[in-house]
């Protein structure tokens, strides 16, 4: 069980800056949200995390970062335009408008997953077990039409249809028509992955839960190319290292498991796929999915753009299509999977405190400088804080008493607490205090960033 509820996170996060009502002077937009000063560190340590673990530290892969807007064949050659859409239903009664699958899963509580169900399968389900409209409460739905979560707009001054083109419901396909260029120009050889950080968009028909789905987001991808044979392997490698990842980064573990997708779940180009799931306060949703997808894209990109995206194998001089495993996570999705795991209230002897114990990694300022009286420390304390922030994202509060000041900074999830008083000016020492277990101990000036580099360590 998290410890708070998401109506209660949204609010703390709003009050302390972490995240914000999109266009909120403007009465906001639906499911739009703006990351604040300190929601925009721990979005970049997030970032930053997913990237060294996934690409800078991993000789097998290298980044890349394509466009957004991409030529419309892309997505007839993905089959985004046919078949990325999903299923729309109406109450006849209130005119109330779902995602059917959505509508099952919560009439069952999350114990049915109807993601992979026809249409047909669909409609009997919610007649069978008179599935009503939460909202008045009738069972009464018109048929499903499918409604394609692509966003579309026009490029350049003419509006008609062949200036027509889509935001990308995925980083993936920027990866996949660059397959070739990558390959040729950094000499891999398989297995290797690109790895890529980026904007999405969709046009979600029932977005919410704060942060966990909304219409514009961004996504950590791995397209992992491997011969084909070898594919297995990699899934299982990558789905216990995404796992491991989690951990490492302070995602509560309790709160995690896998779920591997049933033969008739799975899609049609997939071999395997595992969602990793987190335990959110309305239940267990997907947090990050990893799927095996063979030779589907590659071979779809090749047929449509009539480009040979064959690998030829140096070792047995094969010509083949590489399979491809992807791990795919939102970046949005795991801030609110490591909030909750960090969000705590402690019961203290006199008062009480609210502290987000974050991976000192992932915490937006790694300390805060507090000079213990203005008048007479604020000119060393701001010296320090100059040579600490040329390297870490640090934090400067020289108003209220300590107590609050200590406060304030648990709350926001900052390690450590580095008082400048008397003692700095005459010996050269500070008083750091520990965020988790409050102790205090006096180091030297010059030790700090040996403290925080040790802390800081994945
Ligand atoms: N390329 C594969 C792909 O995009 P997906 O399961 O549709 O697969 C991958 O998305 C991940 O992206 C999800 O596990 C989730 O973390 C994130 N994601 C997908 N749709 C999202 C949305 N509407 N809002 C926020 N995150 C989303």
């Amino acid at each position: 069980m998290t410890k708070i509820s998401l109506e209660e996170l949204v609010s703390f996060l709003k009050e302390q800056g972490f995240v914000f009502q999109g266009s909120e002077i403007y009465g906001g937009l639906a499911n739009a949200w703006d990351y604040g000063p300190l929601g925009t560190l721990l979005k970049r340590n997030v970032k930053d995390l997913w990237w060294n673990k996934f690409v800078q530290n991993n000789k097998l892969n290298v980044g890349l970062d394509s466009a957004i807007l991409m030529n419309k064949d892309v997505w007839q050659a993905s089959g985004h335009l046919s078949n990325f859409a999903d299923p729309l239903i109406d109450c006849k009664h209130c005119r109330s408008r779902y995602r059917a699958d959505k509508l099952i899963e919560e009439a069952t509580n999350g114990s049915v997953n109807a993601d992979g169900f026809t249409d047909e399968e669909l409609v009997n389900y919610i007649k069978e077990h008179n599935i009503c409209c939460p909202k008045c409460g009738q069972n009464d739905f018109t048929n499903i039409r499918r409604f394609n979560l692509m966003f579309k707009t026009f490029q350049g001054v003419v509006e008609d249809s062949l200036s027509e083109i889509y935001l990308r419901p995925e980083t993936a396909q920027g990866i996949f028509i660059n397959f070739k260029n990558v390959l040729r120009t950094s000499r891999k050889k398989l297995p290797f992955g690109i790895g890529q950080i980026g904007k999405s968009f969709r046009n979600e028909i029932t977005p919410g839960n704060f942060i966990f789905r909304t219409r514009e987001f961004e996504q950590m991808e791995l397209e992992f190319f491997t011969k084909p044979g070898t594919e297995m392997e990699w899934f299982n490698y990558w789905r216990q290292f995404c796992m491991d990842f989690l951990v490492s980064i302070g995602v509560d573990k309790d709160a995690l498991r896998f779920r591997d997708h049933e033969k008739e779940e799975l899609s049609f180009y997939s071999n395997a796929t595992t969602d990793i799931e987190f335990l959110f306060p309305w239940g267990f949703g997907e947090l990050w999915g990893i799927a095996s997808r063979t030779d589907y894209d590659l071979k779809q990109h090749m047929k449509y753009s009539k480009v040979n995206l064959e690998y030829l194998d140096p070792e047995t001089n094969q010509k083949y299509i590489p399979y491809v495993v992807e791990p795919s996570v939102g970046v949005e999705r795991m801030m609110l999977a490591i909030l909750f795991s960090a969000y705590n209230k402690e019961e203290l002897e006199k008062d009480s405190r609210v502290v987000l114990k974050l991976h000192p990694a992932l915490a937006p300022y790694k300390a805060v400088i507090l000079p213990l009286i203005k008048k007479n420390h604020a000119a060393k304390a701001q010296e320090i804080y100059d040579a600490l922030s040329q390297k870490y994202s640090i934090n400067y509060d020289d108003a209220g008493n300590i107590g609050k000041r200590y406060r304030r900074n648990d709350a926001i999830g900052t390690p450590y607490a580095i008082t400048i008083d008397d003692d700095t000016l005459n010996n050269g020492t500070v008083t750091l205090r520990d965020r988790d277990t409050m102790t205090q101990k006096v180091i030297k000036v010059e030790d700090i960033e040996k403290y925080i580099d040790e802390i800081i360590k994945l």
